[in-house]
């Protein structure tokens, strides 16, 4: 077992693959401790097993569907109760392209839950805590989409936005009591969200699709920069 990390646990959501696992990979290179959740156990466990043995890092898997209360609970819970973690990325969401008059209501409520609901409670689980200790870093993964709303699904959109207008409120409460606050918005990212949101990256114009490491690279270079 590694050393406990002076730098903390990361606790990321949907980490195990796309930006999310990027995420994973690049953090447990920076020195940290890592807690990865997603929900498809296999996945998750064979790259937390992957990550621990490259970084050395203590790797935990958490099996949770953050969608579902129950689970939602336990991830809180550890967020409250688990004095090492220093960092919480709010990254699971999934997107759609189906417009309004094709889209189902019900995957619809399911998007705003995940990509709003789990995100606020995820939040509000961290904040005390890491105000408490006086030092933290929330990093919630929003979407260009926020802000272009005619680019995706609306209901997409208009879940990335409230994820962008949380994220600002976060940052005016939270600055001056040491916490940092870092909302992405990144652009057509190479992962298999697309798939899931009905156009996978390889049916577009390469010129528009980054991948997924060059953008949280860049999304790391602005954490640091402030
Ligand atoms: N790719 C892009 O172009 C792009 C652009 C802008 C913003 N984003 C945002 O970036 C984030 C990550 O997207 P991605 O493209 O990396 O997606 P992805 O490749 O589909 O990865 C999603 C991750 O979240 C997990 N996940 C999904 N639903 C979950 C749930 N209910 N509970 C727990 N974990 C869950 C998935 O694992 P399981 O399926 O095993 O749970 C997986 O690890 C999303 O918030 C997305 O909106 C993506």
């Amino acid at each position: 077992m590694s050393n406990s990390s002076s730098k903390g646990t990361a606790l990321i959501t949907g980490a195990s693959r796309g930006i999310g696992g990027v995420y994973a990979d690049r953090l447990a290179k920076r020195g940290y401790d890592l807690i990865l959740v997603a929900r498809s156990e296999k996945p998750l466990k064979a790259s937390a097993a992957s990550l621990s043995s490259a970084s050395g890092r203590l790797i935990t898997p958490i099996v949770a569907d953050i969608n579902n209360k129950l689970d939602l609970a336990k991830v809180e819970t550890k967020l409250k109760d688990d004095p090492g973690i220093t960092m919480l990325v709010n990254n699971a969401g999934f997107a759609s392209v189906a417009p309004l008059l094709d889209a189902d209501i019900e995957r619809m409520e399911e998007m705003i839950a995940l990509n709003t609901i789990a995100l606020t409670r995820l939040t509000y689980a961290a904040a005390p805590a890491f105000v408490k200790r006086g030092t933290g870093t929330i990093i919630n993964i929003g979407s260009a989409a926020g802000i272009s709303v005619e680019a995706m699904n609306g209901v997409y959109g208009a879940s990335k936005a409230y994820v962008l207008a949380f994220s600002l409120s976060l940052q005016h409460e939270l600055t001056s009591k040491g916490i940092r606050v870092q909302v992405v918005l990144p652009g057509r990212t190479a992962t298999d969200g697309w798939d899931v949101a009905g156009l996978s990256w390889q049916q577009q114009p390469p010129s528009i699709v980054m991948p997924v490491e060059d953008m949280v690279d860049a999304a790391l270079v602005g954490l640091d920069q402030g």
